[in-house]
């Protein structure tokens, strides 16, 4: 087995949508079957990553684990590939936590003893820039950002790039982003193509050369619970998300 690298990712942009639960779910699925050990967390109130890989009615969730209940407790979904999940429950956090001293460091307290046993710990964010994302970013020493290829996707943006650097000096000095990827990307409509030109020119060397295509198999997959790679593995989707997952390693190897 390759050495394990620890590096925890998270996958954050507060607009709704735009396919971070889908991204972590097949980016963490695609890391598995390269023969990485990986860690998915849902961070999400929304519990769609949960729900998504056939987890309903978790005993114990990452909400019982922030509030100190009990430890962290990984499921299995397949060899190589386990799950901290989420219920509705995680949306009292946000304020049941706000009083906390050190209410920032939570997560990445409760991950600390688990690092060792993953090569890439991957949170799926909520789409807000509230307490848990910025616990999230907290945890995390590297964040990708999906993007849509649509207008106004670069709306917004500067907001959470700002919410990062503010991390970075405040909470979490090791924080990077990792990079931007474009998600939902159809090549036949000029809109996407145009809007992508002007992503890759504005964000020079950050954007990841493969884009996730518009791919049907990747909304249909969660119906049946699956990842990508389980529903369909000719699929575009499962394609692009190892495609992703490779420059995902490479950009991480040149580190
Ligand atoms: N490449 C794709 N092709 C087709 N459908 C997609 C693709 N990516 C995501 N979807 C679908 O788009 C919807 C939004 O995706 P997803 O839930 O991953 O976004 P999100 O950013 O996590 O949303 P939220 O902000 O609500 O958490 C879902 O129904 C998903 O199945
Ligand atoms: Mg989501």
């Amino acid at each position: 087995m390759s050495k394990l690298s620890n590096t925890i990712i998270s996958i954050g942009n507060h607009k709704g949508g735009v396919g971070k639960t889908t991204s972590t779910i097949n980016i963490g699925a695609g890391l598995s079957r390269m023969g990485k050990r990986i860690l998915l967390i849902d961070l999400d109130p929304q519990a769609n990553l949960s729900q998504s890989l056939g987890i309903t009615d978790p005993e114990r969730t990452i909400y019982g684990a922030l509030k100190g209940e009990h430890p962290p407790e990984p499921i299995e979904v397949i060899p190589g590939l386990d799950v901290i999940p989420s219920t509705l429950e995680l949306s009292g956090a946000e304020v049941e936590l706000s009083g906390e001293a050190g209410r920032e460091y939570i997560l990445k307290e409760l991950i600390e003893p688990l690092r060792g046993s993953y090569q890439y710990i991957l949170i799926d964010c909520p789409p807000s820039l509230g307490l848990l994302t910025i616990n999230a970013l907290t945890a995390s020493q590297e964040v990708l950002i999906p993007l849509q290829a649509q207008y106004l996707a670069l709306r917004g943006l500067g907001k959470l790039l700002d919410i990062i650097q503010k991390i970075r000096q405040r909470l979490n000095k090791e924080l990077k982003v990792a990079g931007i990827f474009i998600t939902q990307y159809d090549s036949r409509k000029i809109l996407n193509r145009d809007v992508v030109s002007s992503i890759e020119a504005r964000f020079k060397g950050e954007v990841f050369s493969t884009r996730i295509r518009d791919n049907v198999a990747l909304a249909e997959a969660p119906t049946q619970g699956v990842d990508i790679f389980r529903y369909n593995p000719k699929s575009y989707g499962a394609e692009d998300y190892l495609a992703l997952c490779k420059e995902i390693v490479k950009r991480s190897s040149h580190k």
